[in-house]
C-alpha cells in the first residue's frame, strides 16, 4: 500500500492544483478522530451531551410509622423512609439541586381494597409526605404517581370485573386519586396506569377544581415489562398481584405504537411525557423525543437499577461508572431527564465533581 508520503504523491502535488489536503485524500489519516478524544479537556469541549442535577427526579419510598427506615430487599441501596424521614430526604435532594422527588408510598394489606379506596383517602402516606413536604421543602417539586396498584388488594392498576380491567370505570377513581393529591400540594401528577383517556379526564378535573397550574406527566408509553418486579416489592404489591398487566400496558415489540400513545397524552392535556422503562427502550425515547418536541422522560426503573447495583456488589462492574455512563445515555438519546433511583448518588458524585 503506497503511503501519502511517497515521490510520486509529491510530484503530483507540484504538478497539480490539488491542495494537501486532497492529496492526503479523503478520510484517514486526513481524519483522525482520535484527535478530539486525545485529553480530557477536549472531550470536554467536544461533548454532545451532559449530564446534571437539573436532569434528576429522584423516586422514595414511603412507609407508615416515625424515624423508621426500611430496606428494599431487591433494591440494594434503597429504603422505605417514613415521613419524617422522607422530609430530610427531600431536603437532601434540594441541598443538591435535584429539582424534583416523586413519591410512592408502601401500603399496609389491611389497607388495601378491591377498589383500591385507600388511594383516595386525603390522610393516606403519598399525600402526608407531600404535604409535609411542601411545607417544610418548599422549593423542591412533588410528583405523585396515579394508579390503583399500591392500593389494590389484586394489584392491578384499575377496577376489576372477574379477569377483566376496567377501563372507564376506573377514570373516574383516578380522577379523584389525582384531585387528592393536587390538594395536598402535589406539583406534578404522573399516571401511570395506562388507562384509555385517563390524561384528559384527569386534565379536565384538574381545571374544574381550579388546579390550573399542576402539570401532568404522563406515563405515555409504558411497557407491560419484567424490569418492575423490585418495585413491586417495594411497594408490597408483588405478592398481591394476580396475572399481568399486558392488556393495559404496551407490549415490548411495539414502537408506532409508542408514538401514538405519546400523540393522545399531548392532545388531552399532557405537560410532559415519559418512556418506560429506560435502558431498554431508548429507541423510543429517541423517537418522541424527535417527534414530538415534547419534554420528555425516561424512568430507569427499579430492575435496572438491581441489575446494575447487583453487579457492583459482586464486584462485576464499576458501580459508580455504570451509574454515570447510564444516566448519560439517556441524555444522549434525547430524554430531557430521568427518574433513577440514583439520583442522589449521581447528584452527589456531580457536585464533588
Ligand atoms: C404503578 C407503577 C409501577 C412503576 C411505577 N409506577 C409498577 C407497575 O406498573 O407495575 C414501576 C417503577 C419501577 O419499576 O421502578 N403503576
Amino acid at each position: 500500500m503506497s503511503t501519502k508520503r511517497d515521490p510520486s504523491n509529491i510530484e503530483k502535488l507540484a504538478s497539480s492544483t490539488a491542495g494537501p489536503a486532497e492529496l492526503l485524500g479523503p478520510g484517514y489519516p486526513a481524519a483522525r478522530p482520535r484527535r478530539n478524544r486525545k485529553s480530557h479537556w477536549t472531550r470536554r469541549l467536544v461533548a454532545e451531551s451532559s449530564l446534571s442535577a437539573d436532569d434528576l427526579i429522584w423516586p422514595i419510598f414511603i412507609i407508615d410509622g416515625e424515624n423508621t427506615r426500611e430496606p428494599v430487599a431487591t433494591m440494594p441501596g434503597v429504603d422505605r423512609l417514613s415521613v419524617d424521614l422522607a422530609v430530610e430526604a427531600a431536603a437532601q435532594a434540594a441541598d443538591l439541586d435535584i429539582p424534583v422527588i416523586a413519591l410512592f408510598p408502601y401500603t399496609e394489606p389491611g389497607l388495601r381494597d378491591e377498589r383500591g379506596s385507600e388511594g383516595l383517602n386525603p390522610e393516606n402516606l403519598v399525600c402526608t409526605a407531600t404535604r409535609a413536604i411542601k411545607r417544610q421543602v418548599p422549593d423542591i417539586g412533588v410528583l405523585c404517581d396515579v394508579a390503583l396498584d399500591p392500593y389494590t388488594s389484586h394489584g392491578h392498576d384499575g377496577l376489576m370485573d372477574g379477569n377483566t380491567i376496567l377501563n372507564d370505570e376506573t377514570l373516574s377513581v383516578l380522577t379523584t386519586q389525582a384531585l387528592v393529591q393536587a390538594d395536598a400540594g402535589c406539583d406534578i401528577i404522573a399516571p401511570s396506569d395506562m388507562m384509555d383517556g385517563r390524561v384528559g379526564a384527569i386534565r379536565r378535573a384538574l381545571e374544574g377544581a381550579g388546579h390550573t397550574d399542576v402539570q401532568i406527566m404522563a406515563y405515555a408509553a409504558k411497557y407491560a415489562s419484567a424490569f418492575y418486579g423490585p418495585f413491586r416489592d417495594a411497594v408490597g404489591s408483588s405478592g398481591a398481584l394476580k396475572g399481568d398487566k399486558r392488556t393495559y400496558q404496551m407490549d415490548p415489540a411495539n414502537a408506532l405504537e409508542a408514538l401514538r400513545e405519546v400523540a393522545l397524552d399531548i392532545e388531552e392535556g399532557a405537560d410532559m411525557v415519559m418512556v418506560k422503562p429506560g435502558m431498554p427502550y431508548l429507541d423510543i425515547v429517541a423517537r418522541v423525543k424527535e417527534t414530538f418536541l415534547m419534554p420528555t422522560f425516561a424512568y430507569q426503573v427499579s430492575g435496572e437499577y438491581a441489575m446494575l447495583q447487583a453487579a457492583a456488589l459482586n464486584g462485576w462492574l464499576d458501580g459508580e461508572r455504570v451509574m454515570m455512563e447510564s444516566l448519560l445515555a439517556f441524555k444522549r438519546a434525547g430524554a430531557d431527564g430521568v427518574l433513577s433511583y440514583f439520583a442522589k448518588d449521581v447528584a452527589e458524585r456531580l457536585r464533588d465533581g
